[in-house]
């Protein structure tokens, strides 16, 4: 596997093995990796010729209070853990490689990036999209591999590639869980054990949200009312929102038909958890 720093090196080597006509997969990450992001990897090696992983705390999406200096890096751990899922090349550029003195041009995605963490975290997505859209450009991926956790990333995403004609293919992956069913994340790192335990509920909520739905509920604000009475009923924890938004444009819907994304924040203290489910109406 080779650790490769630099944005012009990696771009001649993907040119190069491109024309040799490798498939190159791209998994975007910004380390402590977890089950989740080898999910990812391990799904991009059985795919293609070639997998890739970024390793980059990005910091234009992290607003002036958010936790970019402090964000869990891992690297070193990190490059084993890559390594063992199959990616051939990690990509670990600097700050000033990717955003050097004087960078000006970002990518601004329309409402579906205002909505939801776009309201929550403003500015947030447009710096997921512009580091996206450089990674693609830099790397030139066959395929770009994204996890369902982060679901309004994941369509974002997929929107910018459709409106910009992007040359690769978008791919969703399931969110991995752990044995408790809380969502696989690197802030789990800023969590006690005993606030880890208490996430459960999270999870558990969205599978009762989705049996009330199967049992013919389509009242989204009877569902909303129960979700939060399971969740709150844990000390601790705050749910800062339950939103349903039609999938895959993220409309906000207010009866249950088609495909709903059910998504939620819930914080425990500092810490945001995100946890989401798509439902089949
Ligand atoms: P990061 O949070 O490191 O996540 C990298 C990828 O792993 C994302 O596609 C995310 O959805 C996926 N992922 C995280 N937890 C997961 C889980 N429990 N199950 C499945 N997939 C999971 O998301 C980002 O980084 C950044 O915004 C990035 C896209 C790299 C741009 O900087």
């Amino acid at each position: 596997m080779q650790i490769i720093k630099s944005p012009r090196s990696i771009q001649h080597l993907c040119d190069s093995l491109r024309r040799k006509g490798k498939t190159i997969g791209l998994v975007p990450t910004m380390g402590a990796l977890h089950e989740g992001h080898l999910s990812l990897i391990k799904k991009s090696a059985k795919d293609n010729d070639i997998t890739v992983v970024s390793i980059f705390v990005n910091p234009t999406q992290f607003g002036p209070h958010d936790d970019f200096q402090k964000y869990p890096r891992a690297f070193k751990s990190d490059c084993h853990l890559a390594k063992d899922a199959g990616a051939d090349i990690i990509f670990h550029p600097t700050v000033a490689d990717i955003y050097p003195a004087g960078f000006q041009t970002y990518m601004t995605p329309g409402p579906i990036a205002e909505r939801l963490e776009g309201q929550a975290r403003p500015g947030h997505l447009r710096g997921v999209a512009t580091i996206c859209v450089k990674l693609f450009n830099i790397i030139k991926p066959h395929r770009a591999y994204f996890g369902q956790k982060d679901a309004q990333q994941l369509a974002v995403i997929k929107k910018v590639a459709a409106d910009l004609n992007l040359d690769l293919k978008i791919v969703g992956c399931p969110i991995i869980r752990n044995k408790n069913g809380v969502a696989l994340s690197s802030r789990h790192a800023y969590l006690s054990p005993d606030d880890l335990q208490k996430a459960a509920v999270i999870g558990e909520t969205l599978i009762r949200a989705k049996e009330l739905i199967r049992c013919g509920q389509k009242d989204i604000g009877i569902i909303r009312s129960r979700m939060l009475e399971s969740i709150e009923a844990q000390s601790g924890l705050e749910v800062e929102y339950i939103s349903f938004n039609r999938w895959d444009d993220l409309e906000e819907v207010t009866i249950i038909s088609d495909k709903v994304l059910i998504s939620l924040v819930v914080r425990i203290g500092k810490v945001r958890l995100l946890d989401n489910m798509i439902i089949a109406g």
